[in-house]
C-alpha cells in the first residue's frame, strides 16, 4: 500500500482515521489532534488575526486520498462543507492513479505589481521614458523588499500597458518564491509608484498587486482508462456513498467505460460553448481547489478572483479545463492561477493551516499549488462522470441525509440509521428525519 491509498478509511472512526493519518504522515498523534482541537484556532490567537472578534467558526477538515501528483503520493488536506467533495476528489483520484497519476507544472511562478499612471498627454512618449528606466525601477522595487532578494527572489522585469484614456500601467514581475506575495508585491507597488509618475510626469493612480496572477500558472494533465470510469459509488447507504475507495458495482456492466467518456468529453464541450454552464463546470473545479487553499491557510478570495479572470480573459467566459479522447483514453488538463504561499500570513498563527502543510509534505509553494490544481481536476473529473451518468443528486443527497438526520437530532449511530431510511424513503427532508428517528427510538 502506497502513501496516500488507504482502502476502508472511510470506514473508521475519526479518532481511528486520526491515527492512521499521523502513522502514515509522520506526524506525532498528539500534535495532530491538538492542532485540530477548537477547529484549529483558539478564540485568543483568532483576536490577533482580525478584529471585533467575537468567536472562532468551524469547518470540517478533512484528507483527500488517492492523489498522486508527478509521481509522488499525497494525503491532501481539504476544509469545505459541502457533502460529497473529499469522497468524489478521492474516487477520481484512484482512477488517475491507475494511469499513472497526475502530471503538473508551474508556468511561471510571477506576481503582478501594478502601478497606475494617468493623465498622460503623451502616452507614447512616457512609455518611452519608462522604457529607459527599467534598470532604475527594478532596482527600487529590490530596495523596498530587501528580505526576498536575500533569499533569492525579488523583481524580476518590468511590462509597460497602455490604456485607454491616457493611461499607462506599469507591471513589475515579482518572484515571491513560497510566499504568496501579496504585502511584498503591495510594498513594490507602493516603492516603484512615486519615481514612475515622476519620470513620466503623470498623475499617480492605484499601487496594489493584480489577482489575476497569469504568470503563476499551474498546468495539470491527466489521463484515464474507460474501463476505470465504470468504478462507481456503491449504491447502499450514505456512507459506502461516500467511501472514497469504491469497488465496481455489482451494475458494472451497465455502464460501458467508453459511453462515460464520451459523456465527459460532450459535458466539456458544452462547457467551452456556453458561459453559463462554464461557470458551474468551473465551480466543480474550484470546489477542489478551494478546500485544499483554505486547509493552508491561504487566501481563497484571491485564487477565486484570479481564476475567474482568467477564465474570462479571451474576452469570453470559458471552461478552465478541457476532456478529450486520446485513443481509447481520456485526457484532462486544467490551466489556472494560482498564487498560493507556504510561509507568512495565516500560516504563522493557524495551528491547522500549519498541520495541513506538514501533511502534503510539501517543499515550495509552487508544489502546494500544483497538488491543489490536481486536485481540482479530479473534482472536475468526479462532478463530470456523474453528471454523464447517474446525475448529481443521488450521490449528493444521500451525503446530505447525514446532516438532516443531525438536524433532526440523531446521535451516534442514529445518524446513519436515520440517513440510510429517508434516502431509502426517497425523502431528504427534515421531517421524513423525525418521523424515522422517533420511529427508530420506539416513539
Ligand atoms: C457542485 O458543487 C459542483 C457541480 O455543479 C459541478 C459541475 O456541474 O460540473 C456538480
Amino acid at each position: 500500500m502506497s502513501g496516500s491509498r488507504l482502502p476502508g478509511f472511510y470506514k473508521l472512526s475519526v479518532a481511528e482515521r486520526r491515527a492512521l493519518v499521523a502513522e502514515r504522515s509522520g506526524i506525532e498523534l498528539d500534535a495532530l489532534c491538538r492542532a485540530l482541537e477548537a477547529g484549529g484556532i483558539d478564540v485568543t490567537t483568532a483576536d490577533k488575526l482580525v478584529e471585533n472578534v467575537l468567536g472562532t467558526y468551524a469547518l470540517p477538515f478533512g484528507v483527500a486520498l488517492n492523489v498522486q501528483v508527478n509521481g509522488q503520493d499525497r494525503l491532501v488536506p481539504m476544509v469545505v462543507e459541502e457533502p460529497s467533495v473529499i469522497a468524489a476528489a478521492s474516487n477520481a483520484a484512484r482512477m488517475v492513479r491507475r494511469a499513472g497519476g497526475f502530471t503538473a507544472e508551474m508556468s511561471e511562478a510571477l506576481m503582478i505589481a501594478q502601478i497606475e499612471l494617468r493623465g498622460l498627454a503623451d502616452p507614447e512618449l512616457a512609455r518611452r521614458r519608462l522604457e529607459t528606466e527599467t534598470e532604475h525601477l527594478l532596482s527600487v522595487a529590490r530596495g523596498a523588499v530587501p528580505n526576498l532578494v536575500e533569499r533569492g527572489g525579488g523583481p524580476r522585469s518590468v511590462e509597460l500597458r497602455r490604456l485607454e484614456g491616457g493611461r499607462i500601467v506599469v507591471h513589475v514581475l515579482v518572484d515571491c518564491k513560497d510566499a504568496m506575495g501579496a504585502n511584498l508585491v503591495n510594498s513594490i507597488a507602493e516603492a516603484v509608484g512615486p519615481i514612475a509618475a515622476e519620470i513620466t510626469g503623470a498623475e499617480l493612480g492605484l499601487r496594489i498587486l493584480s489577482n489575476l496572477s497569469d504568470r503563476r500558472c499551474a498546468h495539470v494533465t491527466c489521463r484515464v482508462h474507460p474501463d476505470d470510469l465504470t468504478f462507481a459509488r456503491a449504491p447502499a447507504s450514505p456512507v459506502s456513498a461516500a467511501a472514497p475507495d469504491p469497488s465496481p458495482p455489482s451494475d458494472s456492466a451497465a455502464l460501458d467505460g467508453n459511453v462515460i467518456a464520451d459523456g465527459i468529453v460532450a459535458a466539456s464541450q458544452f462547457a467551452e460553448a456556453d458561459p453559463y454552464r462554464a461557470a458551474t463546470h468551473n465551480k466543480g473545479i474550484m470546489n477542489g481547489i478551494d478546500a485544499v487553499v483554505i486547509a493552508t491557510g491561504n487566501d481563497f478570495r484571491a485564487v477565486e478572483a484570479g481564476a475567474h479572470a482568467y477564465a474570462a480573459l479571451s474576452g469570453r467566459y470559458r471552461p478552465l479545463s478541457v476532456w478529450r479522447r486520446d485513443g481509447l483514453e481520456l485526457v484532462g488538463e486544467v490551466t489556472l492561477p494560482l498564487a498560493l504561499g507556504i510561509v507568512g500570513g495565516t500560516l504563522r498563527v493557524h495551528p491547522a493551516a500549519r498541520l495541513a502543510l506538514g501533511l502534503l509534505r510539501v517543499d515550495s509553494a509552487d508544489e502546494l499549488a500544483l497538488i491543489a490544481a490536481s486536485v481540482g481536476l479530479a473534482s472536475n473529473l468526479a462532478a463530470l462522470r456523474a453528471l454523464a451518468t447517474e446525475g448529481i443528486q443521488r450521490g449528493h443527497m444521500s451525503l446530505h441525509a447525514r446532516s438532516v438526520a443531525v438536524a433532526a437530532g440523531a446521535l451516534g449511530p442514529e445518524v446513519e440509521a436515520v440517513a440510510g431510511r429517508i434516502c431509502e424513503d426517497g425523502s431528504v427532508t427534515l421531517e421524513a428525519a423525525l418521523r424515522a428517528l422517533s420511529a427508530l427510538r420506539g416513539s
